[in-house]
């Protein structure tokens, strides 16, 4: 049995999918099971991972947990990631996937989000399960923050156009979580996961204009005004820091490329354009 964290996010709902369809029993945790629609062949269990105490009866059976950072807590997900590994090994598991950055191997942004995977990783490594690192570049669904902008105004207002990375389609993570959840020989890795292609905010702008068949247009805004924007929306204040921060890093310097998924996966991994194809709805009026 397979214990998947952030079963409703990004990763985890399609590492879901792909292990019930691999037959795989997977116990699905959400803090909101009413609201999870996660496929029928799932376990869905209501619990927060933040609070690893509360789900002893869940990590019964459990022979491979997936840590999503997210779910434990962020801030404080190594504390979580060391209290439920620890709880995990009593109950016989033996291995733990967990959802990290590449920005613990190759820096950019502020040192405090790095620090939370970092966190992370360190607590999955004394827990004495075998692990498996992901490293991710920035995940395509993060673009999915521009969809209101181009369905009202066909542009996105941003800062650090010039700011390349090559973004991962969040499937792909899923599909390598998915093996190394299933299969040992995965364990003592640190995949560096990313896309085929470096590209940069502006080339993703009209990638995403391509697939919805409308011009689309990259405004350049200086990175203290619209940090100003998202704190007068009422983002967090990490928000603005964990985007700017990286894309400072980044317009200097692309982001990381590898090729783990023809190693892991035998085969390319998925493209922006892939992605925005299959999310062109949600950037339509
Ligand atoms: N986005 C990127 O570019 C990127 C790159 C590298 C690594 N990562 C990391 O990869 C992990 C998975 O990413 P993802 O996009 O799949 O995650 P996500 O969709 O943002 O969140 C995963 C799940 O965590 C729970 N959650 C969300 N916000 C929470 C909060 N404030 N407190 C407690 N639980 C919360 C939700 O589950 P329920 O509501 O169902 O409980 C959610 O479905 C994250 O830890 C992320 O930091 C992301």
């Amino acid at each position: 049995m397979i214990l998947v964290t952030g079963a409703t996010g990004n990763v985890g709902r399609e590492v879901v999918n792909l292990l019930v369809d691999d037959g795989q029993e997977v116990v699905a945790l959400t803090r909101n099971p009413a609201a999870a629609e996660l496929p029928g062949g799932a376990h869905v269990v209501g619990g927060d991972p933040s609070r690893p105490q509360t789900l002893i009866s869940a990590l019964s059976g459990v022979e491979a947990v997936l840590i999503s950072p997210r779910a434990l807590g962020d801030a404080t997900a190594g504390a979580a990631t060391a209290k439920l590994l620890a709880l995990a090994a009593e109950q016989g598991a033996e291995r733990v996937v967990a959802l990290s950055a590449v920005t613990v191997q190759y820096a950019a942004g502020y040192r405090r989000f790095a620090d939370t995977f970092k966190a992370v990783e360190d607590a999955v490594k004394a827990s004495g399960l075998r692990w498996t690192f992901l490293r991710s570049a920035d995940y395509a669904a993060n673009a999915l923050a521009w969809a209101p902008q181009i369905r009202s105004v066909s542009v996105v207002r941003g800062a650090y156009g010039d700011a390349a990375t090559s973004t991962i389609h969040e499937r792909d993570v899923a599909a390598v979580a998915a093996k190394a959840l299933v299969n040992p020989k995965h364990a003592g890795h640190a995949y560096v996961l990313t896309g085929p292609h470096s590209l940069t905010q502006r080339e993703k702008v009209r990638l995403i204009g391509e697939a919805i068949g409308k011009e689309l247009s990259f405004e350049e805004l200086p990175p203290e005004r619209l940090r100003q924007a998202m704190l007068a929306q009422g983002l967090p204040e990490d928000v603005p820091d964990r985007l700017l921060g990286s894309l400072a890093d980044y317009a200097r310097q692309p982001g990381p490329s590898s090729n783990t998924m023809e190693q892991v996966l035998n085969r390319p991994a998925l493209t922006f354009a892939e992605w925005a194809a299959e999310h062109a709805a949600a950037f339509r009026n």
